[in-house]
């Protein structure tokens, strides 16, 4: 078992890393003993692991409850809030139960939000389940639904006490999903280690042809990479928990990626895909813009198409790509901002950029001679 701890004053937490739930009764102890505790799940994830999350649960002394909220990222919506606030309401739970999100992002940020508002707060814990939220999502304390108008327009900065990475979880998601979250992966090495970037360069050809041949190969081979990341997210919250500088670095990708997730509804790309095509768009972007060299751009690419992820960004109206930028919660006061590539491991952030620049951006990018 391997430790980590996001340090954040009083908001402090440990990021626990293991390969089996084993561990998890002891580290739940201290939060749910004596406590109602109420796992947030889906009917996927639930059916997989919500029997030994329950019996960890007991096995520290509280007393497991369940909600249970439909599958995908369709449902992160304020709908779906409401029902599961109103069955932590039947479950009697109160302001000292827990909420323990066991799932990938969208449980995670759901979950999250719900133990935000619920009573004005109760505790919350992380069981990531998915590549990217045991990268990503878990870790940080943003958490939130999407509008029809974009992606987590409401939401809370809500730390979790504890985030419990059982990497054998992954064993059980699919190939699609893994690439998914190693698109976040990638992000990392982007945005702040070039060292993490040439490893990836180095791994990751074949790797997920390996891995679907041998799946009993994923927790050993991610490990590292699991940890190294959440180091990286843990330093960058720490530094600007509330996102009112350097933290926005972590959204390299994402104001390009959630105008894919937006414009095609959901559904065609899971959140890491969109990510992928976003990143590459950025770089192509910051090329244009002159901030950095062609060979940057080739780099990430080649790497994202190493993982499977595509880069292609779909046909989609120009005009409305661009509204849906300045819809974006990343864009400040009625302009445009993008994080941008300058070096492999190094963004910059880059408010109201060149709007002719950006539109070629999406030009070439929609192009398939360009995939
Ligand atoms: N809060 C943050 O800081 C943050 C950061 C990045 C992404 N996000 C959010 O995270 C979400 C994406 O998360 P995601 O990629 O984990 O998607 P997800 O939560 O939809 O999970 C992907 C799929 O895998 C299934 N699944 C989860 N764990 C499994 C397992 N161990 N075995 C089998 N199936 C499993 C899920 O049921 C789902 O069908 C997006 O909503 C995104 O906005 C949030
Ligand atoms: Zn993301």
């Amino acid at each position: 078992m391997n430790e980590l701890t996001v340090h954040l004053d009083d908001r402090s937490y440990g990021i626990v890393f293991t390969t089996s739930f084993t561990p998890l009764a002891e580290q739940l102890q201290p939060f749910v003993a004596g406590r109602r505790s109420v796992i947030v799940s889906n009917p996927t994830v639930f059916p997989l692991y919500g029997e030994q999350v329950s019996a960890a649960v007991s096995a520290a002394g509280g007393t497991p409850l369940t909600v249970l909220m439909p599958d995908g990222e369709a449902y992160k919506n304020l709908g779906e809030l409401e029902k599961i606030l109103d069955q932590f309401a039947a479950h009697s739970l109160t302001r000292k139960s827990v909420v323990i999100a066991l799932g990938g992002g969208v449980i995670g940020d759901v979950a999250g939000f719900a133990a935000s508002a619920y009573m004005r707060g109760v505790p919350f814990i992380q069981v990531p389940t998915t590549l990217l939220a045991q990268v990503d999502s878990s870790v940080g304390g943003k958490t939130g639904v999407n509008l029809t108008a974009g992606k987590n327009l409401v939401g809370a900065f809500y730390q979790p006490q504890l985030v419990f990475v059982n990497g054998n979880t992954l064993l059980t998601l699919d190939t699609r999903e893994c690439r998914a979250g190693y698109a976040e992966v990638i992000k990392y090495g982007m945005i702040a280690d070039t060292v993490l970037f040439t490893q990836l360069e180095e791994c990751t050809t074949g790797l997920f042809d390996e891995l679907s041949a041998s799946p009993a190969l994923i927790p050993d081979v991610l490990a590292d990479i699991i940890k190294r990341c959440c180091e990286i997210k843990a330093d960058v919250v720490a530094q600007d928990e509330r996102e009112s500088g350097l933290r926005a670095i972590l959204n390299y990708g994402h104001t390009f990626g959630h105008a894919v997730e937006n414009l095609t509804g959901y559904t065609r790309f899971v959140h890491g895909e969109a990510v992928a095509i976003g990143m590459h768009a950025a770089a192509v972007f910051a090329g244009k813009l002159g901030m950095c060299d062609e060979s940057l751009v080739a780099r990430q690419k080649a790497l994202l198409q190493a993982a499977g992820l595509p880069v292609q960004f779909p046909a989609l109206d120009t005009d409305a790509v661009i509204a849906s930028f300045y819809r974006d919660k990343k864009s400040s006061s009625g302009s445009l901002r993008f994080v941008l590539p300058t070096s492999i491991g190094t963004v910059e952030i880059v408010d109201d950029p060149n709007l002719e620049l950006l539109k070629k951006t999406l030009d070439e990018c929609q192009k398939p001679s360009d995939a």
